[in-house]
């Protein structure tokens, strides 16, 4: 499907109504939230909602101390760039107490616009399930201009806010498959839900209970694969069909792939977007990782974003490699935004954007589930973002003059995160790179019996420990350890191997806690086969000035590791674990390197 810039070109998306659990199919509009848009009539008596009165919310204003957008330096867009330089960032970094911004949300910002008023009054009362009307508006324009300034589909998207991207997920399961047991429903009707063969478990948790049979698809460094064995296509056309319904919902992270940190080039995208249209499946872009791209680690063009065919106004958002909704000329994605990691996990606060009638089945789910998320956090968020609305509202915004961070903030905040982010991953993978060979220099044998035992021919070895790819994108870098050279290797497997070496990181000096690669394996076979061998590092955590320190840490681990050469010393720290988890025990000082999540 080729299609220009021009939106009077782009089809209309595909009816997918089809999809749609039996609950979801039959849900009705809630009769009393429909009521809601009459509530905002100006001088209209309200006798009609069940609504608390505000006067008695003990909260009369919400202040905060919040950071001015510029506060974190960004990296360049482009490897060759020179780093912009910023000189109100550079102050903030040297500061202890960087220069913040007074954020207030009045109790009445006085505003009447409804899709304008940013106060308490109305945050904290019963509201639209779509979200807080004002952060709504900021985001479903900000979605459609600067995120994805072009969906090839006629009318483009909508948006939803959620409580997060588990949430999102969570609902989306709900409105896209029917629950089913095993020895309650036909295997015809048990659904598939297709992920990476390494994936988030959180997502997997959400859907196994409802009886999903998991398919996971072969991955390579970038993410998911399309064809070849184990891809993509191999799945869909080789399906099992004695294990249940040949899956018609996706999931996948793109962009910094949890676990893998694989992010996924437009090629791919395309592949694997044609066959989802083939097989009539549904995408769910999880991408809590877009604007974490990192373009130090692909020099090369091949990896780069291509231009794109319409701008977003932003250089930084124009150098990202777009969302799956970029190439959606059928409505058939189904994007998670979440600011968990924008601002912070314990806003439960993220988007949903797809195509409208989607939007409008999941709007039904929310009605009857969360309403819409905290009053508190979407006010805060809406006061940071856009600030007062007029010259008598009281309210003050993130930035220095009171007025709201706006979109160029927004951007900019992102461009400082990414920024931070970007040189602690070029920290921790630079530790890495310099210590992934065991080297040993010594002399051999044979060499001595010819060579008159002359200095010079003293050799070293190097053997490899383990390899990892410098992350394209997110917070986290995947190690792939060779067990097989390890001196023990032929007396122990490497599943013991790995276990015991995940507690011997845990002891003194090394104090280090990574996440095994097993959380990760969707399914027994992945995690028999496989897992074993990797590891998860989130560096993002770190404070900045031990990332090095702590990966030197787990690199030393490593090392002292492969020198371990009994096999009692491996069991010894095999039945300390079991010791140790039985206890609970954990030791201070224990650099966490795995994230929470
Ligand atoms: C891929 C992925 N999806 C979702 C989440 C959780 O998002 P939220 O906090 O918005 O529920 C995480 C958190 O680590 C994640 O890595």
């Amino acid at each position: 499907m080729s299609y220009t810039s021009d939106p009077t070109s782009f089809p209309e998306p595909v009816d997918l109504s089809h999809h749609l659990s039996r609950s979801t199919r039959a849900r009705q509009a809630s009769k009393m939230k429909s009521f809601y848009k009459y509530f905002s009539i100006p001088g209209i008596s309200q006798l009609g909602g069940g609504l608390p009165n505000d006067k008695y919310f003990p909260y009369d204003t919400l202040e905060a101390k919040v950071a001015h957008p510029n506060r974190w330096k960004p990296t360049p867009n482009k490897p060759i760039d020179p780093p912009p330089s910023d000189p109100l960032t550079a102050e903030a970094n040297r500061r202890d107490d960087p220069p913040a911004a007074h954020l207030v949300v009045p109790h009445d910002s006085g505003v009447q616009d409804p899709s304008r008023i940013i106060d308490l009054k109305s945050a904290l009362q019963y509201g639209t399930v779509q979200g807080y009307p004002s952060l709504y508006a900021f985001i479903r324009q900000f979605t459609r201009e600067n995120m994805h300034p072009i969906v090839p589909y006629k009318g483009g998207p909508d948006v939803i806010l959620t409580c997060g991207s588990t949430d999102g997920f969570s609902k989306t399961l709900q409105a896209f498959s029917n629950e089913w047991a095993e020895g309650h429903d036909p295997v015809e009707e048990r659904p598939g839900l297709l992920c990476e063969q390494y994936c988030y478990m959180n997502a997997i948790q959400t859907a196994a209970p409802r009886g999903f049979n998991i398919a996971p698809v072969a991955i390579d460094d970038e993410g998911m694969v399309a064809k070849g064995p184990g891809g993509l296509e191999d799945v869909l056309d080789n399906w099992d069909f004695s294990k249940g319904r040949r899956p018609h919902l996706m999931y996948t992270i793109t962009i910094g792939q949890n676990p893998t940190s694989g992010t996924l080039s437009v090629a791919r995208r395309t592949e694997i977007y044609a066959l989802c249209v083939k097989y009539d499946i549904l995408i769910v872009e999880d991408d809590p990782y877009w604007y974490l791209q990192f373009p130090s680690s692909a020099p090369s063009a091949a990896a780069a974003a291509p231009k794109p065919l319409k701008s977003s106004g932003f250089e930084f958002l124009d150098s990202l490699i777009p969302s799956y909704l970029s190439f959606d000329y059928q409505g058939r994605v189904i994007r998670l935004d979440t600011f968990s990691k924008t601002v912070a996990p314990g806003c439960r606060l993220g988007w949903i954007t797809a195509q409208p009638a989607l939007v409008e089945r999941l709007l039904r789910v929310t009605e009857t589930s969360t309403q819409q998320p905290s009053g508190f956090v979407q006010s805060m968020i809406a006061e940071l973002l856009m600030g007062p609305q007029s010259s008598t509202d009281p309210g003050r915004g993130g930035a220095a003059d009171g007025s709201g961070w706006k979109v160029d903030g927004w951007v900019r905040w992102l461009e400082g995160l990414r920024g931070n982010y970007e040189r602690r991953m070029c920290t921790m993978c630079d530790v890495l790179d310099a210590n992934k060979h065991l080297v040993k220099a010594g002399r051999r044998k044979s060499f001595d019996e010819i060579a008159d035992n002359e200095d010079e021919w003293a050799v070293v070895e190097k053997t490899i420990i383990y390899d990892f790819v410098r992350p394209l994108g997110g917070m986290f870098v995947w190690v792939r350890f060779d067990f097989s050279s390890h001196p023990l290797a032929k007396q122990v497997p490497p599943q013991r191997l790995s276990q015991a070496l995940w507690v011997f990181w845990r002891t003194k000096p090394y104090l280090v806690l990574v996440a095994p690669g097993n959380l990760f394996a969707p399914n027994a076979e992945i995690k028999n086969i496989d897992a074993f061998n990797c590891a998860r590092l989130c560096f993002a955590a770190c404070p900045v000035d031990e990332v090095k320190s702590i990966t030197k840490r787990f690199t030393d681990g490593a090392q002292a590791f492969w020198r371990i050469r009994t096999v009692e010393k491996i069991n010894k720290l095999l039945d300390e674990d079991e010791d140790a988890q039985a206890s609970g025990g954990v030791d201070a000082g224990l650099a966490l390197l795995n994230g929470m999540c």
